[in-house]
């Protein structure tokens, strides 16, 4: 077994929204466990900031990760957080030079490319894991253990819902990164394929076949208001009343903090709510006290996603000429806004999945029908909970699955984190909670909804696995 005393080296490929504001900041916070000892981003401004932040040498900053990755390694972690068409060739590379490796997901975006990812961790003998922070997460751990315990009896039906804020959806799917389908991802991939996994997961059986349908509904231009320019600050008429106005959701934060008044107690609750009700009296209170300056001051996601460093002007800059200032209605987006997929699973189980992009705010619902008792659940930013229902006793139990460390993805990135880090010290992956091959399994029922849904056809999984294989 090998011993680390001293902190996990990593390298850090793509210092985006997720490399440096979950993945740098953990080390930030726990500089007993990580440190990060290289970087490769080609965005200059991203890089030095993250170089400048974690003491990185400049003879180990790159603009890209080909020469990063093809030098003896640096550490013994590599975390691959690149755009999602961006995974396969530094995960292969990484794998091949010997790091142990941190990939988000989606794993890859065809099936082939996830195949051969989990084909070179099995050859090269390094460990592989993805990002499926929700099986991180207290919430979804205790919905495990429920089900695995009995106490429902025999599952019979699952349904699951996973509700994206409208303006998460207008930000991401819409405006974003993830709004073309070839560029990217399709939105069931990149989004459901952690919901994917918690249904094997929990189940811990497989998915025999299964459907799909859904389509791009409303972000299209026949549903723009009439007179909506291209731009929102191009003096749109609708700009009091539309819900999507840009410097409502990026300028005033107003979803932002409504959201995040929802999930904060005590203190912080309060400073939200004035926040909404009065800005600038928070405004002029902030140096008196530091978390009213962390508020008025936000420049975390998402304004940190529509400009680096978001001053006020920059972010205003940026929605006068950058992708978060157009107009939903007139964007280049074809990803869906509302998808269902029927699963059959092993043991005659019938699962659904519903994804859609116009919830009042981000969460996700599950609901679970044993012959002896019925599971709800709540998973959302202001917190989590699962109930049973007993049907002979009748009786109720309440669990408070809510973060208690960390916030991002109801406390998994955190754990994620540690569970790698761990898996690193041991030299082996078993005490993480998923593998990469473990992780296949969701994403090639993720392509294969994606394909059920535009050819209108069931997909019979066992064919597909050895068929993805070439896809
Ligand atoms: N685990 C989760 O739940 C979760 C949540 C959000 C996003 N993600 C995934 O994380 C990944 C990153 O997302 P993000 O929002 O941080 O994206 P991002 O666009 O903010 O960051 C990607 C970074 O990679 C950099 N890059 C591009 N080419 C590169 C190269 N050749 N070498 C090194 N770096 C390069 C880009 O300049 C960019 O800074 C995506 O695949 C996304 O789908 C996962």
């Amino acid at each position: 077994m090998k011993s680390h005393k001293q902190p996990i080296k990593a390298v850090l490929i793509g210092a985006g929204q997720r490399g440096t504001e979950v993945y740098g900041a953990y080390a930030i916070k726990y500089p007993d466990q990580l440190k990060f000892v290289a970087v490769a981003e080609p965005n200059s401004q991203r890089r030095s900031k993250f170089a400048a932040i974690h003491h990185i040498p400049f003879k180990d900053q790159f603009e890209s990760w080909e020469p990063l990755l093809t030098k003896s390694p640096l550490g013994q972690a590599a975390l691959i957080c690149t755009q999602d068409q961006q995974h396969t060739a530094p995960t292969i590379a990484a794998l091949e030079s010997g790091y142990d490796v941190l990939l988000e997901k989606p794993m890859a975006t065809t099936p082939a490319d996830c195949h051969l990812l989990v084909q070179t961790a099995e050859e090269t003998g390094h460990q592989l894991h993805v990002c499926h922070v929700l099986r991180y997460t207290k919430h979804f751990q205790t919905m495990r253990d429920i089900v695995q315990s009995g106490k429902l009896g025999e599952v019979i039906n699952i349904s699951h819902r996973e509700n994206v804020s409208w303006w998460h959806m207008a930000h991401s799917y819409v405006r974003g990164n993830w709004r073309k389908r070839e560029e990217t991802s399709p939105m069931i991939l990149a989004k459901c394929c952690h919901d994917f996994d918690l249904f094997v997961w929990i189940l811990g059986r497989q998915c025999k076949y299964l459907s799909s349908v859904g389509s791009l509904r409303h972000f299209r231009p026949e549903n723009a208001p009439p007179g909506a320019p291209l731009r929102c600050l191009d003096g749109c008429p609708v700009s009091d009343t539309c819900q999507y106005y840009a410097p409502f959701i990026y300028i005033d934060l107003v979803p932002l903090w409504r959201n995040f008044a929802e999930g904060a107690s005590g203190f912080q609750k309060h400073a939200v709510r004035s926040q909404l009700k009065a800005p600038k009296v928070i405004k002029s209170l902030n140096t008196i006290l530091p978390i009213l300056k962390e508020i008025s001051d936000y420049k975390g996601w998402p304004r940190s996603v529509v400009t680096s460093d978001p001053t006020p002007e920059r972010v205003r800059q940026a929605l006068i000429d950058g992708p978060y200032g157009r107009c939903v209605y007139h964007c280049d987006n074809d990803v869906v806004d509302h998808q269902v997929v029927s699963m059959w699973f092993e043991g005659d189980i019938s699962v659904t999945l519903t994804m859609h992009g116009h919830a009042h705010s981000e969460t996700r619902t599950t609901r679970i029908e044993g012959t002896q008792a019925t599971l709800i659940s709540y998973f959302g930013l202001g917190g989590s909970w699962i109930e049973t229902y007993e049907h002979r006793s009748g009786r109720k139990n309440h669990y408070n699955t809510s973060a208690t460390n960390g916030t991002g993805h109801g406390g998994g990135d955190e754990q994620l984190m540690a569970a790698f880090i761990e898996s690193i010290k041991q030299g082996n992956q078993t005490t993480a909670r998923t593998t990469a091959k473990q992780a296949l399994e969701s994403h090639l029922m993720a392509f294969a909804a994606d394909q059920a849904r535009l050819e209108t056809k069931i997909i019979f999984m066992e064919n597909y696995r050895n068929e993805s294989k070439f896809s």
